[in-house]
């Protein structure tokens, strides 16, 4: 079943008024709240003092109206009196300020004390609603953000590197430590900070925050996991709109039985492209569906402007998660507290209890998932593309991206748009994976890496071997620049792949403005007519080639300039596969033209030009869902290709065209599957 709710904090509300908030969810179709993830000054309003009836009234009140309760422990937030007491708890920011009580996340993310102390707060509540079967799961703290820099933590990242490294003079050699006399002779010389060190080191600070948060989620694991029933899922609401790199989300979701996050839109609309491969992105990380544990009902309270989302937008933005992969979908928050930070943040209630104008159309959603309850039960997307992305790459970018320019997110997004399109008119989705994982690359057709600049032996085994067994393998610019540790490798790009490839970067420019990418005057591959193809931008990698297996599909145009005549775009056949390498971030038109020409398997789109449809489709034991949105302003009508049954029409008869308005959405089923 795909879930709808809302965050609820009784603890904040006369009990008086509880059971009507309920019968609001209810009467919304809601059947799920989260509860207790901010209340520990509630839960334990002094030490050792706890006061969970409350909670197990609100549990049982919401059971009264078929909502299920979801848990978070309290960890994000603690009280007054715990950081009074143990003042060692506290975290210190970069800057080398101590946080303080006040607003929340003040605490140590490493700190043993602290996560005694919510291990016990925990186990509290485990004993108490571990057996209770209206939870269905747990959530764990809220939205892990801020690591600490304080002298006791910095003693654990030393430790963390004895631990790697075993070495000093291993780790003076991985880090090159000759270079500006860093070379450490001990160990607790080494500092640590997250801006303008050596690049191994913030390497290893980002491997070591990621151990911390994962270490700090596990000591909350250890303790549920004995204590609850089996059915009951263990997550955490990922934060960062999914697209942060405090940490790795690969290794802290693996701990976890699901993977959930926080999709909110902020200032502006819903940019659909962006929210698809977002979503996709937090389905990639444990390459299952997912939650949205929180969104927004219209709007935050948080952007420069925070404006209203137009009518109907809420609701599609709701069904676009559902389509890329989400199996539910809760509202942050159902009402503002009177007084707090957030006052002015979006909600479905007034202070007043009573409905605010979104509440209707969150009803409608309810409904909406009450007729597709049976067909999108046990359901989920489909991939044959994926794209390759890790952390290592993304950060060893980030710390020293060359130019300004190289956002890689809107990199990421300009090689998602087209592969969603030609992906979603196959009735498929696109994965986004961390290759470094367990995934077994054969379930692909095609590989496509943006920027995988650390590419290790290991991995480059791995790609190759892909490519060997008949996978289609292409390289973007940046590629296997560094290894694991940051180094730069020291054969040409990409690296441990170069050989493979028979081709290698000679150099790489940042562009100041685009360059023209043109055929090279004996072509080997059609690429599209003869002469100018397009333009690139921002990166420009100068390939030479070394194999005449070769083929160059695409070469600079610069005159006068380091890049002219030089190849951009080449691609070779390797056993019964294909691995290409493009050194440039070509316009979308001319991207989408060599994907194309990379994976000839694709048919071409099903609407070309409109572009305000979104169709997703997910699949189950008992066929297919697609759900089709008209992101646009405009009403369009949709020919399908054979007849469907929308599910969210009164009219039970199967049509073989729709016409959406704006925001419209239908849900479809193929005639055969009634
Ligand atoms: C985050 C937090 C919530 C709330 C919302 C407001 O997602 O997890 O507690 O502060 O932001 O948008």
């Amino acid at each position: 079943m795909v879930r709808l709710g809302a965050a609820w904090y009784p603890e904040q509300w006369p009990e008086a008024q509880w059971d009507h908030d309920l019968q609001l969810m209810q009467d919304a179709h809601m059947n799920v709240v989260r509860v207790g993830e901010f209340a520990w000054s509630t839960l334990e309003p002094s030490e050792g003092r706890f006061e969970l009836d409350w909670l197990d009234r609100a549990i049982a009140l919401a059971a009264k109206h078929h909502i299920a309760v979801v848990i978070g422990t309290p960890t994000d937030a603690p009280p007054a009196w715990l950081t009074e007491k143990y003042p060692d708890t506290l975290g210190m920011n970069a800057d080398g300020q101590w946080r303080q009580h006040g607003e929340r996340r003040q605490f140590n993310y490493a700190s043993p004390r602290y996560r005694q102390l919510c291990a016990l707060i925990v186990a509290q509540l485990a004993r108490r609603f571990g057996q209770n079967p209206n939870v269905i799961g747990w959530q764990i703290g809220n939205e892990y953000s801020d690591e600490s820099f304080d002298p006791s933590t910095r003693a654990l990242f030393q430790q963390f590197l004895r631990d790697k490294y075993k070495t000093l003079n291993n780790l003076n050699h991985q880090w090159s430590t000759a270079y500006w006399s860093q070379t450490y002779t001990s160990w607790s010389q080494i500092p640590m900070k997250n801006s303008n060190e050596n690049p191994g080191l913030l390497l290893d600070h980002k491997h070591f925050v990621t151990a911390t948060w994962r270490s700090f989620q596990r000591a909350q694991i250890d303790v549920l996991r004995p204590l609850i029933l089996p059915t009951q899922f263990i997550t955490t609401n990922i934060g960062g709109l999914g697209w942060s790199d405090n940490w790795d989300h690969y290794a802290i979701t693996a701990d976890l039985d699901l993977a959930s996050w926080d999709d909110y839109v902020g200032q502006g609309h819903l940019d659909v492209t962006r929210n698809a491969m977002l979503n996709d992105f937090v389905r990639g990380w444990k390459r299952q569906n997912f939650w949205v544990m929180e969104t927004e009902p219209g709007s935050v309270n948080w952007a420069p402007v925070n404006n209203a989302l137009w009518p109907g937008e809420t609701r599609a933005l709701a069904w676009q998660t559902i389509g890329h992969g989400a199996d539910a979908v809760l509202y942050w928050q159902w009402r503002s507290a009177l007084n707090g930070q957030e006052q002015y943040h979006g909600a479905i209630v007034g202070p007043d209890g009573e409905p605010l104008p979104i509440y209707s159309e969150i009803a409608q959603l309810g409904k909406d998932l009450e007729l597709t309850r049976d067909a999108l039960a046990g359901t989920g997307p489909h991939a044959k593309i994926a794209i390759l992305h890790d952390y290592d790459s993304r950060w060893a970018i980030d710390f020293q991206p060359f130019t300004k320019d190289y956002d890689q997110e809107q990199v990421l997004l300009r090689f998602y748009q087209p592969l969603e399109k030609i992906a979603a008119a196959n009735g498929q989705a696109v994965d986004i994976i961390d290759p470094t994982s367990s995934v077994d690359l054969a379930r692909y057709k095609l590989l496509v890496a943006p920027s995988l600049n650390v590419i290790s032996a290991e991995l480059a085994a791995k790609l190759l071997a892909y490519v060997r067994q008949g996978g289609t393998l292409i390289l973007g610019p940046r590629s296997g620049m560094k290894d694991e540790f940051n180094s730069l490798n020291p054969q040409r790009q990409p690296g441990p792949l170069a050989e493979a490839l028979g081709a290698k970067v000679g150099q790489y420019y940042a562009l100041e403005k685009p360059v023209q990418l043109s055929n090279p005057d004996h072509p080997t591959v059609p690429v599209t007519t003869p002469g100018v193809l397009g333009t690139a931008d921002t990166w420009a990698e100068q390939l030479s080639i070394d194999s005449p297996a070769m083929e160059i599909n695409a070469i600079y145009d610069d005159p006068g300039g380091w890049l002219d005549g030089k190849p951009a775009f080449v691609s070779r056949a390797i056993g019964k596969g294909l691995i290409a390498y493009l050194g440039t971030l070509p316009d979308p038109k001319l991207l989408h033209t060599f994907l194309m020409l990379s994976s000839p398997q694709v048919p071409k789109l099903v609407f070309p030009g409109q572009d305000a449809i979104e169709q997703c489709t997910r699949y189950g034991p008992s066929g297919s869902v697609s759900i089709y949105i008209n992101h646009g302003s405009e009403a369009v009508s949709i020919p399908l290709q054979r007849p469907m049954r929308n599910l969210l029409s009164s009219n039970a008869t199967p049509v073989s065209e729709i016409t959406l308005p704006p925001q419209g959405v239908a849900v479809l089923v193929p005639e055969k599957t009634q």
